[in-house]
């Protein structure tokens, strides 16, 4: 299988890019911030616990977080492997990811890492706020909120496939294509 985490702050274009590199490499699209919007929409017991979480840019709990993204693995069991978006966001998540697959003899091949600046980052999510409908690209305080907690409890994640060997960053700024190909690059070296 060919497991690739597509890792970087709100915004970065994880999912802008995710949708090329499924097509690309014949993956699945995994994104844990979509799974918990879709059962926000169908008002399921998991939409409604995420929803006080994700509305204020905060971190839904780790414990809720790995057992989903297992459900979701499960239900493709054809897939050649999976682009993991927004998923592992904290280091007990990637360590949960790790003895899920292995348990499978399966493994993270590689974290690609998308880098633009905070900035980019807050012009994005405003913009993309006039059509998201999400909360959390409407409150500037909550785009500042979501940053911080990647750089407090996500970043650090990036060390743990670094010692792995697994880590490769790709400058997210240029146009989409330009970062497509990046990110093709890092992923085929
Ligand atoms: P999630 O849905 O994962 O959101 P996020 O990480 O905050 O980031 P986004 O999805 O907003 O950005 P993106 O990197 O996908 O960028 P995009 O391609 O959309 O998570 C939401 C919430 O769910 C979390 O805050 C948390 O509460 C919860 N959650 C999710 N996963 C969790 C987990 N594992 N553990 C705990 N809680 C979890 O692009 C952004 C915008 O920029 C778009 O408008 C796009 O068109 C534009 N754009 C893209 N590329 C470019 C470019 N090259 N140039 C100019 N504009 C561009
Ligand atoms: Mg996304």
């Amino acid at each position: 299988m060919r497991n690739i985490v597509l890792f970087g702050p709100p915004g970065a274009g994880k999912g802008t890019q995710s949708e090329f590199l499924v097509n690309h490499y014949g993956l699945v699209h995994l994104s844990t911030g979509d799974v918990f919007r879709f059962n926000i929409k169908n008002g399921t017991q998991l939409g409604k616990l995420a929803q006080s979480y994700m509305d204020q840019g905060k971190l839904v709990p780790d414990e809720v977080t790995i057992s989903m993204l297992k459900a979701e693995v499960e239900k493709s069991p054809e897939a050649k492997g999976f682009i993991f978006d927004g998923f592992p966001r904290t280091t007990a998540q990637a360590e949960a990811l790790d003895a899920f697959l292995s348990e499978r003899d399966d493994s993270i091949e590689a974290m690609v890492a998308l880098e633009v600046p905070e900035d980019e980052l807050k012009s994005r999510l405003l913009a993309r706020a006039e059509t998201s409908g999400r909360a959390d690209d409407a409150d500037p305080d909550v785009i500042q909120n979501r940053i911080n907690v990647y750089n407090a409890e996500t970043a650090p994640v990036a060390d743990f496939y670094r010692v792995a060997g697994k880590f490769k960053a790709v400058n997210g700024l240029g146009t989409i294509e330009e970062i497509t190909e990046r990110l093709v690059e890092a992923i085929d070296a």
